[in-house]
């Protein structure tokens, strides 16, 4: 079978998976909470009650599971708060306000040509980076970083730091300095928390902006991890839009996936839960899974060689900016400093379109947590500017963000990116 075909195949595929990523979603509804109670939403999270919705604001609206709704309904009586009911049926909800398949058809992506990543629709997983033969159904996000090895090998380097559970690469694209700063190295994280799309859109394009720029990509060694849980991914796809875990199956459980961002070896298990059905689930011990492990020995290997100055690991929503620590109230080393790059950052991204990013200690912002990258990377590696960064939106489209928001996002941070790198050079060397 010829790619071509195949590729017609792969948009029938698409669109007719596109209503079952809403189909584990049945039932669930969301609920505002009046308030300002932010213990409650903790509590049913870490019981995994429910899910927090609106992390970034006053933390008022979470999504219940079907059959936990009459308990967490007892909760909030007992606790004396009211609650209104938003959405009645997150699939049907949902499934109203799709955009992605009207939008599918105008873009095009084959393993034969990729040669930038798409702009007006999210990229499965396969597209993103083919590893399978064109007879395969359905083909998906490897097709770029494929095509962008076979471009620009040997100076941007595609290669796979290990194997998620269910045996899909994990990709990391190694874009080189042309000697100006060559041992210094920046690492960028991208979709760990599988439902937060526009993470690993926006780290794509940051991929093919870096990789073509021959200015700003000569001061830095980079390395990006595009899509750091392709399982995950791959079920928002195909089962469960806001799934945000690994696929991590546990045994006797009828919850399944770990939290990757709860499972690095820093301050471990603060802020974090040990019920499998949390959305902030731990995992049995640090690194016990092969996504995080394959990561941090990534990290560490850069780490060793070079000067890791900089390290950025891409969520939404919320439009934050945070730095470590998540999971302690003391200042990490050189706060003054991640603040002072940090508005560096921000006033950059303000350019393009007038976003607003707020800068602030993820723990406060964010609620108490660690076992994140971001904390790992600061108390362990030592680096010296660590950020989470938070994409759109303030959380009215929250996750799941319309494709017409992928290219703004990308530009806008592109620009915060330019400015940051620019900023944290530590040659003084500046661009003509
Ligand atoms: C919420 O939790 C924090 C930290 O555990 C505690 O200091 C605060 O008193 C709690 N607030 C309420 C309303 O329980
Ligand atoms: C990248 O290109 C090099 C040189 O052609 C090749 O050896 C390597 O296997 C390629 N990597 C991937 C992931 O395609
Ligand atoms: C960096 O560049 C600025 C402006 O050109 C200059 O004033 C400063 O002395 C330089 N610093 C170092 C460490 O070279
Ligand atoms: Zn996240």
């Amino acid at each position: 079978m010829r790619c071509h075909s195949v590729k017609q195949l792969v948009l029938i595929a698409t669109i007719t998976l596109s209503s079952a990523q809403y189909q584990s979603l049945s039932g669930y509804q969301v609920w505002a909470l009046n308030g300002d109670i932010p213990n409650v939403s903790i509590h049913l999270l870490k019981n995994g009650l429910a899910d927090i919705l609106d992390f970034a604001g006053p933390r008022k609206q979470i999504s219940i599971h079907p059959k936990n709704l009459e308990e967490v309904d007892r909760i909030l009586n007992q606790e004396g708060i009211h609650h209104r009911v938003l959405i009645e049926d997150l699939a049907v909800y949902l499934e109203s306000r799709d955009v992605l398949r009207k939008k599918r058809q105008t873009e095009t992506c084959s393993l034969a040509s990729c040669p930038k990543p798409l702009s007006e629709s999210f990229m499965t997983f396969e597209e993103m980076c083919c590893k399978k033969s064109c007879n395969n159904i359905p083909p998906q996000m490897e097709w770029y970083l494929i095509n962008l090895n076979a471009t620009y090998y040997p100076r941007v380097e595609v290669t796979s730091i290990g194997k998620s559970i269910e045996g899909r690469n994990i990709w990391q694209v190694f874009i080189k300095s042309s000697a100006c700063n060559e041992g210094t190295a920046i690492w960028l994280e991208g979709g760990i928390h599988a439902r937060e799309w526009i993470s690993p859109a926006v780290t794509l394009h940051l991929v093919n902006r870096l990789a073509r720029d021959c200015s700003i990509g000569k001061l830095f060694d980079v390395y990006i991890v595009p899509m750091a849980n392709p399982d995950g991914y791959e079920y928002t796809w195909n089962t469960n839009r806001l799934w945000r875990k690994n696929r991590r199956i546990i045994p006797d459980s009828d919850c399944d996936g770990v939290d990757l961002n709860r499972n690095w070896d820093f301050d471990y298990g603060v802020g974090a839960s040990d019920a499998y059905c949390s959305e902030i689930y731990k995992g049995v011990s640090a690194f016990s899974e092969p996504e995080t492990l394959s990561l941090k020995t990534a990290m560490e290997a850069v780490n060793q060689e070079k000067n890791l100055i900089l390290v950025i690991a891409l969520h939404s929503y919320g439009q934050y900016l945070l730095y470590p620590y998540g999971g302690r109230t003391e200042s990490a080393p050189f706060t003054t400093e991640m603040i002072e790059k940090g508005k560096v950052f921000t006033r950059a991204v303000s350019h393009s379109h007038e976003t607003v990013f707020r800068i602030d200690n993820s723990g406060v912002a964010y609620s108490q947590a660690s076992g994140a990258t971001d904390d790992w990377a600061k108390g362990v590696l030592g680096v010296k500017y660590v950020y989470t960064l938070e994409l759109r939106d303030g959380g009215s489209e929250g996750f799941v963000l319309g494709v017409d928001k992928i290219a703004p996002s990308e530009e806008e941070i592109w620009e915060g990116m330019r400015a940051i790198l620019l900023s944290v050079n530590p040659s003084n060397y500046t661009l003509l």
